[in-house]
């Protein structure tokens, strides 16, 4: 009894030296390393968790970032947008302004070409009238020498003309202005007294007579002298015919 009860005891703490705390340590092991395992899963998950939320705040971060931009962007998109459109309704305006402008400029320069035009035009007139007055001035010439009414005429006659005739105030006022002293002139009544006759054999129809002239002074003036120095228009009168005088020539 006793020794079956050893020999169970033996034989099972053999069995339990043999088996039974080999599978107590193994389960003790595989209990351990479970749990090792699930406190390295949970590690691991803990771990993803976060990698996860960081992920997800640097995402968000970089999205609020992508946004702001954009809508900064999208921002100053808009202001050059309205800055052109401004820029485009200044410009608009200018661009009428300026065509009012070229509208009245040219307007203006019409007006002015025909300003331009008809002062030509009276330029022309002018020079034309000039070049008369030239010719007509190297047409005249002033006897050297003091002689009678005749001698004058017959020294005039001897170079190609005659005393001068004077039809128009204009030519009064070019031979006055040429003749520097008292000088004869084409004029006389000698043929008729009272009849006062060009050379040419023309009668006087406009005199430019000095107040109270001709007076045939004591009735021995028939012949008639231009005097600058006396007045610029009116300054004719009438003198003995042999006073002594300078002629005042014109050829024809
Ligand atoms: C663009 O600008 C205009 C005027 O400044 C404003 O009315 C509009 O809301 C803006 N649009 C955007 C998308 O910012
Ligand atoms: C609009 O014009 C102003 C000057 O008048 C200029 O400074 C600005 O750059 C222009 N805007 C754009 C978008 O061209
Ligand atoms: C163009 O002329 C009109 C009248 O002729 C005037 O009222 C206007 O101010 C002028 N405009 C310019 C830009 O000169
Ligand atoms: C003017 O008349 C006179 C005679 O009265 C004559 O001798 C002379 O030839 C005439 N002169 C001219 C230019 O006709
Ligand atoms: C103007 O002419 C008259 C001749 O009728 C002469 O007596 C007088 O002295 C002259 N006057 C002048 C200011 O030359």
């Amino acid at each position: 009894m006793e020794l079956d009860t050893v020999y169970q005891n033996v034989g099972q703490r053999n069995i339990e030296d043999t088996f039974g705390p080999r599978t107590l340590k193994h389960r003790q092991n595989v209990g351990k390393r479970r749990g090792r395992c699930l406190v390295l899963m949970t590690v691991c998950l803990g771990l993803i968790c976060v990698l996860l939320l960081v992920i997800i705040i640097f995402i968000t971060a970089e999205r609020e970032s992508l946004f702001k931009s954009y809508k900064n962007t999208v921002e100053e998109f808009n202001q050059t947008i309205n800055s052109l459109q401004d820029n485009y309704t200044d410009l608009t305006q200018k661009k009428l302004e300026l065509e009012t402008r070229v509208n009245n400029l040219t307007v203006e320069k019409s007006q002015l070409q025909r300003s331009f035009d008809s002062l030509s035009q009276k330029n022309l007139e002018l020079e034309s009238k000039v070049k008369k007055t030239n010719s007509k001035r190297d047409n005249f010439f002033i006897s050297s020498e003091l002689k009678s009414w005749s001698e004058s005429r017959q020294y005039c006659r001897d170079r190609g003309a005659d005393l001068v005739i004077i039809n128009t105030e204009v030519k009064q006022r070019l031979v006055s202005s040429l003749a520097k002293e008292r000088v004869w002139i084409g004029l006389s009544d000698i043929e008729t007294e009272g009849r006062m006759i060009w050379v040419d054999n023309s009668t006087l129809n406009q005199g430019f007579w000095f107040r109270g002239e001709p007076n045939n002074y004591e009735g021995n003036e028939d012949c008639v002298v231009l005097n600058p120095t006396n007045d610029s228009v009116n300054n004719w009168y009438d003198v003995p015919c042999s006073e002594k005088r300078k002629g005042f020539c014109e050829k024809n």
